[in-house]
């Protein structure tokens, strides 16, 4: 059943790369790779024994795939980044491994994150770690064989992008849970993102070693302001400012992580998404960015989100005017707004924009 799905989307993506590509000389990039979070699985963890699965309605009701197990209403952030590149959605790893994919892949994985233990209690998921070595697996070993030479893979490879959204569940359900995990009793915020991000760029650096030179990173974002948290804790704005400075500490570090790497390792160049502010900024001033509810989800949930949509029920009419699609995660339109101006504006991906990243 899945299985035929996935087929289906992947019909459906070749279908509207073809449209894109009749307009252009072809796509931007020969591939996007993602791994990340439920922020942009697509799909793996229906493959996977967990409760963190959003592949029911409510979720998907406004995606042209409908229903695939993305955690929103619609494309993620970089289903999006794969539509302004040319590219079809890269399916998801764990529905694709017998077909012979070289435009890109994705190997997120909801309710995991950087530390290994991260997202245990809800099942079973893929770790960066995992999803490194499944990357090792089906394009370093198993993708030269359909090229005509190994300087032909490696220029592929060399140009390829890999997109990373990862980090915000090693706070969600790890720092900020101390009912399962002692990382907050073991270190305080600071030494708690100096552990990940290191943690983060050994991954990085391996899959340079590998021959991957262009990456995008994409921070974590304002986590005091997901309803699964905001709602939680006692405070006057719309977020929980705390939570927020958490993460900060994080961003501040991973910045500074990308610069060094792409100054010390030849030919690389490590993107920043700066996608915190522009989200924070969405949500404190909602009309400058054409939305009117910033706060609630847009479909049902139960326990001011902390749980997914209630299956089946009618979402909110007018996702597009919402931020939040849910307790977590964010709408389609969100996804456009990150993606477009990651994609045009260096002033959100930094020190190049993806317009430019494609060119070096
Ligand atoms: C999203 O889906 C809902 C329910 O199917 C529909 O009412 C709404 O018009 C859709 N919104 C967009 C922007 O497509
Ligand atoms: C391999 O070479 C053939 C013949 O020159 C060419 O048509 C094909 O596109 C090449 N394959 C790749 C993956 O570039
Ligand atoms: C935290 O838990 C780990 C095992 O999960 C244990 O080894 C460690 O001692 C604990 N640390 C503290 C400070 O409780
Ligand atoms: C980046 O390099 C600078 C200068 O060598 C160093 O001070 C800083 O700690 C490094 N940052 C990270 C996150 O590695
Ligand atoms: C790029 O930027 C321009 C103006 O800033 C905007 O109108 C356009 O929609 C953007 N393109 C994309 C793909 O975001």
């Amino acid at each position: 059943m899945v299985s035929v799905f996935s087929v289906f989307l992947l019909l459906v993506s070749r279908l509207q790369t073809r449209v894109v590509c009749s307009s252009s000389s072809g796509p931007l990039a020969p591939a996007l790779y993602i791994f990340g979070d439920s922020l942009v699985d697509s799909g793996n963890n229906n493959q996977l024994p967990t409760l963190a699965r959003a592949n029911f309605l409510p979720y998907g009701s406004n995606f042209s795939g409908g229903v695939t197990g993305r955690f929103t209403n619609g494309r993620t952030v970089f289903d999006v980044l794969a539509e302004l590149l040319g590219l079809p959605y890269p399916p998801p790893y764990l529905s694709s491994r017998t077909s012979r994919v070289i435009t890109g892949l994705n190997f997120a994985s909801g309710a995991c994150g950087i530390i290994p233990e991260t997202g245990n209690f809800v099942g079973i998921c893929l770790t960066l770690d995992d999803q490194v070595r499944l990357f090792e697996r089906a394009v370093l070993n198993d993708l030269p064989t359909l090229f005509n030479s190994s300087d032909e893979f490696s220029s592929y490879l060399a140009k390829s992008i890999l997109a990373f959204s990862i980090g915000n569940n090693d706070y969600i359900l790890n720092y900020l849970n101390p009912t399962f995990y002692n990382t907050s009793e073991t270190y305080e915020p600071q030494p708690f993102a100096k552990l990940l991000v290191p943690m983060l760029s050994q991954r990085l650096e391996r899959l340079y070693n590998g021959g991957a030179r262009k990456f995008v990173v994409f921070e974590l974002g304002p986590i005091g302001c997901i309803p699964a948290i905001a709602k939680k804790s006692k405070h006057d704005g719309p977020c929980d400012e705390e939570s927020n400075l958490l993460v900060s500490y994080f961003n501040q570090m991973l910045q500074s992580m990308l610069e060094n790497m792409t100054s010390s390792l030849a030919g690389s160049m490590f993107v920043l998404g700066r996608a915190n502010s522009l989200a924070y900024d969405a949500i404190i001033n909602p009309s400058i960015h054409g939305l009117t509810e910033t706060r609630k989800p847009c479909c049902t949930t139960v326990l001011d989100g902390i749980l997914p949509c209630i299956p089946l029920l009618t979402p909110c009419p007018n996702a597009d005017k919402y931020f939040f699609w849910d307790g977590y995660h964010f709408t389609d339109v969100i996804s456009w707004l990150l993606a477009s101006r990651c994609f045009n504006d260096t002033k959100v991906c930094s020190p190049v924009n993806i317009q430019d990243l494609v060119h070096i």
